[in-house]
C-alpha cells in the first residue's frame, strides 16, 4: 500500500514545527523533524572542531561520514520527546540559535545533505508521515499526496520566537532575533541545492495573522481532500 505523505515545509518561526506535531497526531502518522537533523548534524560537527574546516576536502569527507552514522536517537514518550546524540540528551541544545547557526551552515553543503537523504526517507513508514523542513517536497518526497508551504512575516516568526525564548527563560532581543531569522532566510533561499521555496503543486498559507488552531483548520481540510481515502 502506498506510504501516505504529508509535507510541511516553509522558514523557521512559520509555525511549521508546532503544526506538523498537531498533524502527525491527528492522523496518526510518524513525524520527521528534518530540521533537528541538520541542528544534530551541525551540532556534532561543531562539538569534534569540523565544523569550520569544511572547506578542506579532507574534513568534507570525514563529515559525510560522521553524517552518514550519526548516532541519534528520537524519543517519543508521553512527557516530552527527547532527542539523544551520542547517548547525550540535547533536546534542548540543538534548539537555541547558536544550534541553528551550526545546522544552517551544514544546510548549504550539498555533500552534508546528500548524506542525509536516506536517514530522511527512513521516515516514510506505515500508516503514513508527516514530514517538516524546507525542501520536503521539491527534493525528499516529491512524491507525497500532500504539500503545504507554510510561511509568515520575518517580524511575525522573530516575535513568535522571542516569546519561545523568553519561555525557556533566555533574555533575548527582538532585533538580534529579526536579523538572524533575515540572515537564515537569505542563506536557506539563495544557496544552490535545494533552496527554501514552495514546491509547484504546494498549498501555500502565510500564518502571519492566523491562529494555531486557525492555521491547523486550513491544513486538515486541505489534506482531508488530498490523502488518498
Ligand atoms: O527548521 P530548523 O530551524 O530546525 O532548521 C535548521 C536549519 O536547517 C535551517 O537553517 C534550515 C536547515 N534545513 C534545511 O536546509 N533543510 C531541511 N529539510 C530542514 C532544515
Amino acid at each position: 500500500m502506498t506510504i501516505q505523505i504529508i509535507t510541511i515545509d516553509g522558514p523557521s518561526g512559520s509555525g511549521k514545527g508546532t503544526l506538523a506535531a498537531k498533524l502527525a497526531d491527528h492522523y496518526q502518522f510518524h513525524l520527521l523533524d528534518s530540521g533537528a537533523l541538520y541542528r544534530l548534524l551541525g551540532l556534532s560537527l561543531h562539538q569534534k572542531e569540523l565544523l569550520d574546516s569544511l572547506d578542506s576536502a579532507t574534513v568534507l569527507a570525514q563529515s559525510v561520514t560522521i553524517a552518514t552514522n550519526l548516532d541519534i536517537v528520537f524519543k517519543t514518550a508521553d512527557v516530552g520527546a527527547k532527542i539523544l546524540l551520542d547517548g547525550e540528551d540535547v533536546t534542548q541544545t540543538i534548539r537555541t540559535e547558536r544550534v541553528g547557526e551550526f545546522a544552517s551552515k551544514v544546510a548549504a553543503i550539498p555533500e552534508l545533505r546528500a548524506a542525509l537523504v536516506e536517514r530522511q526517507h527512513a521516515f516514510a513508514k506505515q500508516p503514513g508521515l508527516v514530514a517538516d523542513g524546507r525542501d520536503m517536497a521539491t527534493s525528499i518526497f516529491p512524491q507525497a499526496q500532500a504539500k503545504i508551504y507554510l510561511t509568515a512575516s520575518a517580524e511575525s516568526r522573530a516575535a513568535r520566537r522571542v516569546k519561545q525564548l523568553q519561555g525557556m527563560g533566555l533574555d533575548v532581543k527582538i532585533s538580534d532575533i529579526l536579523a538572524n531569522i533575515q540572515a537564515r532566510d537569505k542563506r536557506d533561499m539563495e544557496r544552490a541545492v535545494a533552496p527554501l521555496k514552495p514546491a509547484v503543486d504546494a498549498y501555500i498559507i502565510d500564518s502571519s495573522d492566523l491562529s494555531i488552531d486557525e492555521v491547523f483548520k486550513l491544513m486538515t481540510d486541505y489534506v482531508d481532500a488530498h490523502l488518498a481515502k
